[in-house]
């Protein structure tokens, strides 16, 4: 697959790679080395210049535009500028994709609080974007992201703007949503989050990738009294019928 924007240099010059259902990696590689831009094309915000994707066995390349609203509610994605709506509460970013999946309000109330005190938001809950910090922004896009259970979560550098102590939180908080059956794939330039978390990497260089095993391991970290009731958590069994 390959992928260049407008008149300039191919960025991917023929990048093959598959993603095994159930899988966790992380996605790294140099500034500009083309993390974004990966995950555009598998968000399907952008069509590849020649080659094929391939999401949920099926061929998305040339899929009509009708069909991507069903194929997106499928995927969670923490975008690197976050892209939350200024006019609605923390809880009503966090709540959308459930009421555009049809959840009822009484397990909105449910579930959204308690995935808000996680992630650190409790307080925040009814304040808006505008007059949040960078990292209480970037977690309304992570829970918001991991709300529905997504069959995929695409997450861009979505620790980038939090101390070590919620990285490690949050990045807990994927490790949980993995076990539950999602697929991840998270950008990072973060050395210390893939030491410590050692998960197998896609990494991009000179416009091609390479799939790196994790790297042999002693356990991984775990933080004492944070287990997360998954179940309740992450939002309810119904999910779109996308
Ligand atoms: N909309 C666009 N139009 C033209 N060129 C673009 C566009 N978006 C990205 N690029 C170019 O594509 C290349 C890859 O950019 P991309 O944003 O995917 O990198 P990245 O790995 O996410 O970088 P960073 O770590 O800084 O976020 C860069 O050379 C960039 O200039
Ligand atoms: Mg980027």
């Amino acid at each position: 697959m390959g992928l260049r924007y407008g008149t300039g240099p191919e960025i991917f010059t023929g990048i093959h790679f598959e993603l095994a259902a159930g899988s966790f990696h992380f996605l790294t590689g140099a500034s500009g080395a083309g993390k974004s831009s990966l995950l555009s094309l598998l968000y399907l915000a952008q069509r590849p210049t020649r080659g094929s994707i391939t999401l949920f066995g099926k061929e998305v390349t040339t899929i009509h535009r009708r069909q991507l609203p069903a194929l997106r509610r499928r995927i969670g994605v923490v975008f690197q500028d976050f892209r939350l709506l200024d006019h609605l509460t923390t809880l009503d970013n966090v709540a959308l994709p459930l009421r555009v999946a049809g959840v009822t309000e009484e397990e909105i109330r449910r579930h959204v609080p308690e995935l808000l005190s996680w992630v650190g938001l409790k307080e925040q809950m009814h304040a808006k974007p505008p007059t949040l910090s960078g990292g209480q922004k970037q977690r309304v896009a992570i829970a918001r992201a991991v709300i529905s259970r997504p069959d995929l979560l695409l997450a861009d550098e979505p620790t980038g703007n939090v101390d070590d102590r919620i990285a490690t939180r949050l990045l807990h908080l994927f490790i949980e949503l993995n076990k539950l059956g999602t697929t991840i794939l998270i950008a990072t330039h973060s050395e210390s989050l893939i030491q410590r978390f050692r998960m197998p990497r896609l990494h991009l260089e000179d416009g091609a990738i390479q799939v790196l095993d994790a790297p042999q391991t002693p356990s991984r970290p775990s933080l004492p009294g944070s287990t997360l009731n998954t179940a309740g958590t992450l939002g309810s069994p119904e999910k779109g019928d996308a």
